[in-house]
């Protein structure tokens, strides 16, 4: 990963950030950490939210469910080096970030770790050398399937039609669809009551990210997939 004028400050937060291989260091073990950080009111729900950026979308969420653990995971210095005064001055207790690559889920969480996974907006990747790159493809998803718990969940949207596109259609793969159902995919996520009213109950509804409010302002559909690990 590429260094940053910022990398030797992620150390001022000793407790809050987990840089590089010490995003590993609690594999298999989160749901011990964060219960004695919270202490006995923790809901042993852990939320994973990949490419959290300054963690303003994730830190408003946690504020109001103090008692489920979040990890915010992204791979700019500068951006986790920005989320981490946030998360400490509002004393979140059960938020803590990583400043890992996504594509690492499988060296951060032991098999069946994770309650569910945001990944809202992730980089498009759409330029012909880039499709490679992108985030959410086989590899992908098969190692953030043994992360899940059963009946565990994938949470994703993007503005971009061609990636929700290929969402979709990796997931009639052979390997993929004997893991995930996928449960919603909406080409207008705030417009669709079929995936508004299924996801009501979800930490996330009625709460939009930086990027979102963007192509939202600019009147662009938002599109949503929700995958849940077959039993
Ligand atoms: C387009 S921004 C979206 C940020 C935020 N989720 C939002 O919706 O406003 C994508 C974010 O994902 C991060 N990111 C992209 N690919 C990543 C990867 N493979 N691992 C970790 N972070 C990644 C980027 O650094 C960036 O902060």
């Amino acid at each position: 990963m590429p260094r940053s004028n910022y990398s030797h400050r992620l150390i001022e937060y000793p407790d809050l950030i987990f840089p590089d291989d010490q995003a590993f260091k609690h594999r298999a073990h989160w749901r011990d950490f964060f219960s004695s950080r919270i202490g006995p009111s923790f809901k042993d729900q852990l939320i994973f939210e990949i490419g959290c950026n300054d963690a303003t979308f994730l830190t408003t969420i946690a504020q109001k469910n103090p008692t489920t653990a979040f990890i915010g995971l992204d791979w700019k210095v500068k951006a986790i080096y920005d989320a981490a005064p946030r998360v400490a001055d509002m004393k979140l207790t059960n938020v803590v970030l990583l400043r890992a690559r996504a594509q690492d889920i499988a060296k951060i969480f032991g098999a069946g770790e994770l309650d569910e996974i945001w990944i809202f907006h992730p980089d498009p990747c759409d330029r012909e050398v880039e499709l490679q790159n992108r985030l959410i493809a086989e590899p992908f998803l098969l190692a953030a399937h043994e992360t899940l718990k059963p009946n565990g969940s994938v949470h994703l949207k993007t503005d971009h039609a061609g990636y929700y596109h290929s969402v979709v259609g990796v997931l009639s793969m052979d390997l993929l669809a004997q893991r995930f159902d996928l449960t919603i995919a909406s080409s207008n996520y705030w417009h669709d009551p079929t995936a508004i009213l299924p996801t009501a109950h979800r930490y996330f509804a009625n709460e939009t990210t930086a990027f979102e409010r963007r192509f939202m302002k600019k009147r662009q559909p938002i599109y949503y997939v929700e995958l849940r690990t077959k039993p």
